[in-house]
């Protein structure tokens, strides 16, 4: 029997999944502190903003359901609730609340089209790293024929989308999970462009492609493998499949993983028997985040004066924790699987 949740279960049940992952530290708040009512509260808000739904009823309900522990005012998943819990980050995913927030805040500030523009040379509300530069390096090392058909995987709301579109002449397919973003996307006026909600998690789309873009999205897959392999069979014959691709390490991992071949998508591709190439744009990618960090340092009275300042936090917390990485321990790629021959 498959028990069903409602909107505002499945929000408290990512909420707690997530409570002591790397995005604490974003907050600068400890993995290990207390989940109290109140923290969770200031996590969701903290990451889905406007999204985050009334979860008054759904601490009780999931206590109900035996998915949720109370003690001593602090909450803790139960083994069920963890189990559903991870199903849930698959379909429905954390990063699906984060990014209707982040798309719904971005789209009506005029300061982050001109952080965007600042950042990335042009303003296509973009979230990632790639900026016009590297997409146009993107756009020469794929070399596509006027008139392919291809999907851009993580499409956000379309707008770089459109521009891959207007300078390759092809027809493109953009998948996003973000239902915000989607709706965002499909009011773009361009016939040679369509979009849908999709999870990377479970492609099931209805057509085969010339090509597959990912950019800045793989991370956020759940078996970077499994949606690898996916793509890959979703390639007509002679197909090309590309994506941008940062690798971060730590003091305790070894430098290897910041080679082409031997990043985590790198090892993929060999694990696939899949052969491929690859451009290392690493500079770039390390510009990008400190110019990022002080375009926003020198924006934040515009942010503040819109009453945007969630915005800029949002963004600046990422940019900050990027910026202050090690260089050494940074690298970053445009892979590119050779032509795919169907076996
Ligand atoms: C870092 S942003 C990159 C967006 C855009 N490509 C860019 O470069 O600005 C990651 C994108 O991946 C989408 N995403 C995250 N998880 C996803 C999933 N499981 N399936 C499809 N899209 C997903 C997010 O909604 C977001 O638009």
């Amino acid at each position: 029997m498959s028990i069903s949740f409602t909107s505002e279960e499945k929000q408290l049940l990512l909420l707690l999944g997530w409570y002591r992952r790397h995005y604490a530290l974003y907050l600068g708040l400890s993995r290990e502190r207390p989940a109290t009512h109140a923290g969770i509260l200031q996590f969701g808000h903290a990451w889905f903003g406007g999204h985050l739904l009334e979860l008054a009823p759904a601490f009780s309900s999931l206590g109900q359901k035996g998915l949720l522990r109370q003690a001593e005012g602090t909450y803790e998943l139960t083994e069920t609730g963890t189990r559903l819990f991870q199903k849930l980050d698959k379909s429905e995913t954390f990063y699906r609340h984060e990014y209707d927030n982040f798309f719904t805040l971005s789209e009506k500030s005029a300061a982050h089209s001109l952080f965007c523009e600042r950042v990335y040379g042009e303003d296509l509300n973009q979230h990632g790293l790639a900026d016009r530069e590297e997409l146009r390096q993107l756009l020469g090392f794929l070399a596509l024929p006027t008139g392919a058909t291809g999907l851009d995987l993580g499409c956000g709301n379309g707008r770089i989308t459109d521009f891959l579109q207007r300078q390759s002449g092809t027809h493109l397919l953009g998948l996003d999970i973000s239902p915000e973003a989607i709706r965002r996307a499909a009011m773009i006026p361009n016939p040679q462009l369509s979009f849908q909600v999709g999870n990377m998690n479970a492609l099931s789309l209805g057509e085969r492609f010339d090509f597959i873009l990912s950019i800045d999205t793989l991370y956020y897959a759940a078996s970077l493998k499994e949606t690898v392999q996916a793509c890959l069979a979703y390639l007509r014959p002679n197909g090309v499949f590309a994506c941008f691709f940062s690798q971060w390490i730590s003091e305790e991992s070894e430098s290897p993983l910041l080679e082409g071949p031997n990043t985590g998508f790198g090892k993929v591709f060999q694990e696939l028997g899949q052969p491929f190439e690859f451009l290392d744009i690493s500079g770039s990618g390390r510009r990008h985040w400190h110019r990022k960090r002080d375009v926003l340092l020198d924006m934040r009275p515009a942010f503040e004066a819109e009453g945007s300042l969630a915005l800029w936090d949002y963004r600046f917390r990422e940019a900050n924790r990027y910026a202050e990485w090690k260089e050494a321990y940074y690298a970053r790629f445009i892979y590119k699987a050779a032509p795919y021959s169907v076996k």
